[in-house]
Order: structure tokens, then C-alpha cells, then sequence
């Protein structure tokens, strides 16, 4: 399928979401929440979803896509688009709120931010999974291995630009989980 290396990317996605909602509970909860644990969240979202998995998205399947005659000024492609930007947008206050917490422990607008990724995230990837990429994976039915093959060069040139590899991201997924237990 033209969109596996994706979706197992929104696999990873979907854990640190889950991690985020426990982190969220223990902040309800009055629980100090270690600052490593921020520091490796805010990693995940800035650099493995915005540059790395949104990369992808908008530099290869997007662009695949759109040779198959579908618009990119409106419809599903410029919604994903628009839903990007949002993410990078929620991600960059959970950053900031961080701050606020790890600084003074007030913890109102970060629960209320990570509370926000969550929802947004979860809706994008849904529709993603459910409809974009069930049209990609019929309409690039012929050019998957190609697709695929873009998809892989690109996660390396946005890895590299960061400086980082994919068994990085997955440790802090995994290191992630288990904190969260
Ligand atoms: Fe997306
Ligand atoms: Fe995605």
C-alpha cells in the first residue's frame, strides 16, 4: 500500500497521544509531571509530526496526489493542509505552557493544550486513516512501490535535517508508554 510507511507513523502518533492523556490526568490530578517527560512530548510533536510525518505527507503523497488530477487549493488535500498548520500551532502552546509549568507548577493552560492536540490529532488522523489515504492507497494502486520508495527518501532527508533517526523517535515512543504505566 502507497501509504504504510504513514500510517505506521500515525501508529507511534496515536502512542504518545495516549501518553499524552495520562499526562494529562496526573496534572488533573495535582501530580507533579517529570519535565523530561514534556521535553520528550514536545520533541515528539515539533520534529517527528511537524518535520518528519507532516514531510512526508506534504512533499510526497500530497504531491502524488495531485498528478492524479486531485485539487490541492481546496478539498481533502488543502483541509490536511490547513489541519498542519493547526497542529504545529496547538504544539508551539504546549511548549510554551511547559514553561509556565516546569517554571512556577501552574498547570491551567498546559492541560487545556495538550487536551486540544489531543482532540485535533485525533480527528485528523481518523480522517486521514479513513478516507485521504483509502483514496491514495486506490488511486496510487499502480505507483505504491514508488510511492513508497519517496516516502522512506523523505523521512531520511527530514531526519537528517533534525539530526536524529527514526529508532530515536521510537525509543522516546516506547520510553513514553512506559512511563505512562
Ligand atoms: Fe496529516
Ligand atoms: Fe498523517
Amino acid at each position: 500500500m502507497s501509504t504504510s510507511s504513514l500510517r505506521n507513523d500515525h501508529n507511534l502518533i496515536e502512542k504518545v497521544l495516549s501518553s499524552m492523556k495520562a499526562t494529562v490526568s496526573l496534572l488533573k490530578d495535582g501530580k507533579v509531571v517529570p519535565e523530561s517527560i514534556l521535553l520528550q512530548t514536545i520533541d515528539f510533536t515539533k520534529n517527528f509530526v511537524d518535520v518528519c510525518h507532516h514531510g512526508k505527507e506534504e512533499e510526497t503523497l500530497f504531491p502524488a496526489l495531485a498528478q492524479t488530477g486531485m485539487p490541492t487549493k481546496m478539498g481533502p488535500i488543502a483541509r490536511m493542509l490547513l489541519e498542519h498548520q493547526i497542529t504545529k500551532e496547538i504544539a508551539s502552546k504546549i511548549e510554551e505552557s511547559s514553561k509556565i509549568y516546569i517554571t512556577n507548577g501552574n498547570s491551567e493552560e498546559l492541560i487545556h493544550n495538550i487536551e486540544q492536540y489531543i482532540q485535533h490529532v485525533t480527528d485528523h488522523l481518523y480522517k486521514e486513516n479513513n478516507r485521504l489515504f483509502m483514496m491514495a492507497d486506490s488511486r496510487l494502486e499502480s505507483y505504491s512501490d514508488q510511492i513508497d520508495k519517496s516516502l522512506t527518501e523523505t523521512e531520511k532527508n527530514k531526519l537528517n535535517e533534525l539530526g536524529k533517526t527514526r529508532e530515536y523517535y521510537e525509543n522516546i515512543v516506547e520510553q513514553l508508554s512506559k512511563d505512562q504505566n
